[in-house]
């Protein structure tokens, strides 16, 4: 790969106030080749979850990347929405128009595998939501992978949850999917709730955005200003959330990551969808007694350069 060659990226979504983020990020970023972008019930109900995602790629300036429906409810949990951090339209109730166009006339399965297949090199697959689409397209078209340069996913925690003490929304609104996905057999970077709650744009930035003519920039000023963290200062700062795992695409040199074992929690109980990464330096009694289990192994973002992500996204997305 030349220095100039973008990397082909697919973004699964479940846009989302931080998703839409992420898509504005992405179609800006010079590095990046958003080819298709795929929808999932999470943040909001599928058919919401798909016209936010059209509204944005049209205020971003990409009105014609292909966005396809996916599931409507995780494999086997009902859908467990969160309006109450992204709007009663999923995306901050912002009043924005109706987008233009509609989406593919076939499903997000379909339109992944198509796209994946037929990048010109291997794409890197980001889902930044419940992983319900991923784990349908893994067990349907598992021939996929072989054109998968990496996974770069939103989801997880090391340390603590937010849908429960443990568990990160994205896992735990589809903890099967999110076992499916660890065990795509493809190298995977897991941007968990231990990096994506420090990425903060400072209240400066959000506020200059939000006065500023461009649509999407103007855009993106009105979501992180959502999204900022409550206070009351003037001009509040703004968490980047699934934007940095897309930074982390463009700029992986950001992101400190540790290849170790992770696996989900299914399980009914307070632990379920939890992510169990082993971080012990050797073999504990169970693995004396009763022998070591193979383990998906995983690239856990432990540490994030904030000012270098909070940069690279706003010179994107507002330009030189
Ligand atoms: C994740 O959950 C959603 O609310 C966000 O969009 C993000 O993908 C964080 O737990
Ligand atoms: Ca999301």
């Amino acid at each position: 790969m030349t220095i100039d060659e973008p990397i082909p990226v697919v973004i699964d979504c479940d846009t989302g106030i931080d998703d839409a983020l992420a898509l504005l990020f992405a179609v800006r970023h010079p590095g990046i080749d958003l080819r298709a972008v795929t929808c999932v019930a999470g943040n909001t109900d599928v058919d919401g979850v798909v016209r936010n995602t059209l509204t944005v790629l049209e205020r971003a300036g990409a009105p014609a990347v292909p966005v396809a429906r996916g599931a409507e409810r995780p494999l086997i949990e009902a859908v467990r929405t969160a309006r109450h951090v992204h709007g009663r339209d999923g995306m901050g109730d912002l009043g924005l128009p109706a987008p233009a166009r509609t989406a593919a006339d076939v499903d997000a399965v379909t339109l992944l595998r198509r796209e994946i297949l037929a990048a010109p090199r291997p794409v890197t697959l980001v889902p930044l939501a419940p992983l319900t689409n991923i784990a349908l397209l893994l067990r349907t078209h598992p021939e996929v992978t072989r054109n998968i340069e990496r996974i770069v996913f939103m989801g997880g925690a090391v340390a603590t949850g937010n849908a429960t003490p443990v568990a990160e929304f994205n896992v735990w609104h589809d903890p099967e999917a999110a076992a499916i996905l660890l065990t795509a057999g493809v190298p995977m970077t897991m941007y968990g709730l231990d990096v994506f709650q420090q990425v903060v744009v400072p209240g400066a930035d959000v506020a200059r955005l939000r006065a500023g003519s461009e649509p999407g920039a103007r855009l993106a000023g009105e979501l992180l200003a959502h999204r900022g963290p409550a206070t009351d200062e003037a001009e509040p700062g703004g968490g980047l959330g699934d934007a940095g795992a897309v930074c982390a695409v463009a700029d992986p040199a950001g992101l400190t990551t540790q290849l170790l074992p992770v696996e989900v929690s299914l399980a009914p109980g307070p632990a379920r969808g939890q992510t169990i990464v082993d971080r012990r330096a050797r073999p504990g009694e169970s693995e004396i007694h009763q022998g070591g289990r193979e383990q998906t192994l995983v690239d856990v973002a432990l540490g994030v350069d904030v000012e270098r992500y909070v940069k690279l996204f706003l010179s994107a997305v507002e330009g030189p």
